[in-house]
This record gives C-alpha cells, structure tokens and sequence, in this order.
C-alpha cells in the first residue's frame, strides 16, 4: 500500500509517526513538501518516506491519499487535482464537508472525513470517522 500525504503539517507528522511506530504494513509514503521542515524530518526519522513538491504526483503514486491542508488551501488545491476511483481519499479537513469533497474529486473514489488528533503519534485514539469504512476504522 502507498500512501500520499497532501499537506504535511501538525497532524500529517503525528499520523505518521503513529503509522511509522505500528504494525502497519506499507510500501512507501509520499508527503509534500509543504511543510519543508517537517517533511524533511519525518523522511530522516522512518525509513520509506518520499518528499514530492508536485501534488498531483502523490496522488498519481498512491493508493490512501490524506487531505491533511487547511480548509482554506483545500477550496483552492482540490478542484484542480486528478483523482482515480480506485483510490481512498481521507480528508482531515476542518470545515469541507463530504458532499463538498464528492464535488471537488468528481470521480467516485471511497472519501472518507477522519479526525485524528495529536496523541495519534502515540497510536492513541479515538478517530472519528464518517461515513463508515471498515478499511479506514481498521487503520486508525
Ligand atoms: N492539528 C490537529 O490536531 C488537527 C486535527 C484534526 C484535523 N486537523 C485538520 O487538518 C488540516 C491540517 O491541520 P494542521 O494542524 O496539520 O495544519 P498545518 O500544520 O498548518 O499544516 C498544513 C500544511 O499544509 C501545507 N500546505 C499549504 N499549502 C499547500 C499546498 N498548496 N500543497 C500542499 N501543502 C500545502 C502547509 O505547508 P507550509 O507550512 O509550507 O505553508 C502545512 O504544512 C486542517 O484542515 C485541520 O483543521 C488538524
């Protein structure tokens, strides 16, 4: 499983450090750039961690692709990226709702909204999740 990373701010860095520190298997996780320093980071402390600048080729890559950007950079990013209806999108975004994100991705991929918080890192819940996805609740 390759999973992407739009967006790698507080809360990409606590799920991935939690993700990183478990017995999740994946094969290689793509971040963004954005945030340099965090993203550079994470690549130093685990191991298969990719830094793309380009966001359309983390979603190109990956299989799980995580909305982890602000509501405000969302609205504006989304509508412009490509995704695939075989992927699983799960957005951490605050305030865009699922019929907003269905409208934004336009293909039918499975999208999901999970609110993990920072004690994630630590593989602590609990993770709202909605709608409910088996694969996803398994995860976190
Ligand atoms: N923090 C939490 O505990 C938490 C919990 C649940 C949900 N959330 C939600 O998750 C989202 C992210 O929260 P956060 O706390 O992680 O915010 P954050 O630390 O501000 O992270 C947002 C990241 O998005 C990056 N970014 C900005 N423009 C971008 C672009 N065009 N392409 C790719 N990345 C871009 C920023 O990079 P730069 O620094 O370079 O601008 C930053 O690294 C928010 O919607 C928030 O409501 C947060």
């Amino acid at each position: 499983m390759k999973l992407g990373f739009i967006g790698t701010g507080k809360i990409t860095s606590s799920v991935i450090t939690g993700i990183c520190n478990s017995s999740i298997k994946y094969n290689r996780i793509f971040v963004s750039s954005r945030n340099n320093k965090i993203s550079k980071n994470l690549k130093k402390r685990f191991k298969k961690i990719s830094i793309e600048k380009n966001n359309q080729k983390i979603i190109d890559s990956c299989s799980w692709i995580f909305l982890a950007v602000t509501p405000i950079v969302g609205k504006k990013i989304l509508k412009d990226l490509k995704f695939r209806s075989n992927q699983t999108v799960i957005s951490f975004i605050s305030t865009i709702t699922i019929p907003q994100l269905k409208k934004m991705i336009k293909v039918k991929s499975d999208i999901v909204r999970a609110i993990p918080l920072p004690p994630i890192s630590l593989k602590k819940g609990p993770v709202p999740i909605c709608p409910p996805n088996k694969k996803v609740k398994s995860f976190f």
